[in-house]
């Protein structure tokens, strides 16, 4: 029992032997993957994907280093997808001041306006931040993700706190950002950078959290785990992930296992 809730399968390095990584994921122990698309051409093949595979479930969005070739009519085109069979999410999104590949001006707008989007559909938001913590932040809370009347829309998480159905994907910030995040509603993800050894601060950051409000995920085909860092990244990897926090919380692999995978389930509301 494993969930993947972040891989790209829609991905062109995996165009040649697509079929192949599937049937290894159906001869896993793996009962999940969420396809997540970052441009409109890899949100249509989520959704084809997830068409295809009973295993496999769609996100749709533009992430930030694509937004220089977004307008209107292309979120609207999108609001049209995320209402397609098996679309859980609207992501990935969010802002990436490291790689600048769009300009922040453009990245925050369609940030801005593909929150909305998932705000008035009601829907999970998957979100991508790499050295933009401040302005994740700030946006979030500027366009209401963690304001009383989303956070209505979602049953409270088992322990009772606040679930605005928000997942930090590929989760690197500090401890204290998770903490506050998770006080808001969020879910962190974390992926095979876990396993490196220069991991110490998600190490913190997993101590500390609980496994209520984690999720695992491999983000194929990039950032591959030990012992295959250096290969293309799949699904199946993502069992070194729930390996190495079950080794870090002091837990059995078949605990963190089914409990991301509960997790999982829960927060793109996949019944099953
Ligand atoms: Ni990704």
């Amino acid at each position: 029992m494993l969930f993947d809730s972040h891989a790209h399968i829609n991905d062109e390095r995996f165009d040649f032997d697509r079929e192949k990584v599937c049937k290894q994921i159906e001869d896993s122990q793996m009962s999940y993957v969420m396809d997540v698309g970052f441009d409109f051409e890899s949100s249509i093949k989520a959704i084809e994907d997830a068409k295809k595979y009973p295993w496999c479930y769609a996100a749709v969005g533009c992430h930030p280093h694509d937004t220089k070739n977004m307008d209107e009519e292309m979120l609207l085109l999108f609001k049209g997808l995320a209402k397609k069979p098996k679309v859980k999410a609207i992501g990935e999104i969010g802002l990436d001041y490291h790689y600048d590949n769009s300009e922040r001006e453009d990245q925050k707008y369609w940030f801005r306006r593909q929150l909305q989007l998932a705000l008035e559909l009601k829907m999970p938001i998957i979100i991508h931040d790499r050295e933009a913590n401040d302005d994740v932040l700030r946006i979030l809370k500027e366009e209401g993700v963690f304001a009383p009347v989303r956070l209505q829309c979602f049953p409270k998480k088992p322990s009772g706190l606040p679930d605005a159905r928000l997942l930090l994907h590929c989760y690197s910030g500090s401890r204290e950002l998770a903490e506050q995040y998770v006080k808001l509603g969020a879910t962190l993800s974390i992926a095979g950078p876990i396993t490196y050894k220069n991991a110490r601060k998600t190490v913190e950051v997993v101590e500390a959290i609980d496994l209520e409000h984690l999720l695992i995920e491999t983000d194929s085909p990039y950032l591959t785990p030990v012992p295959f860092r250096g290969k293309r990244n799949q699904p199946t990897f993502v069992e070194h992930t729930a390996a190495k926090i079950a080794e870090i919380k002091g837990m059995s692999y078949e605990t963190v296992a089914e409990i991301t995978c509960k997790n999982a389930k829960r927060f793109f509301d996949i019944e099953g």
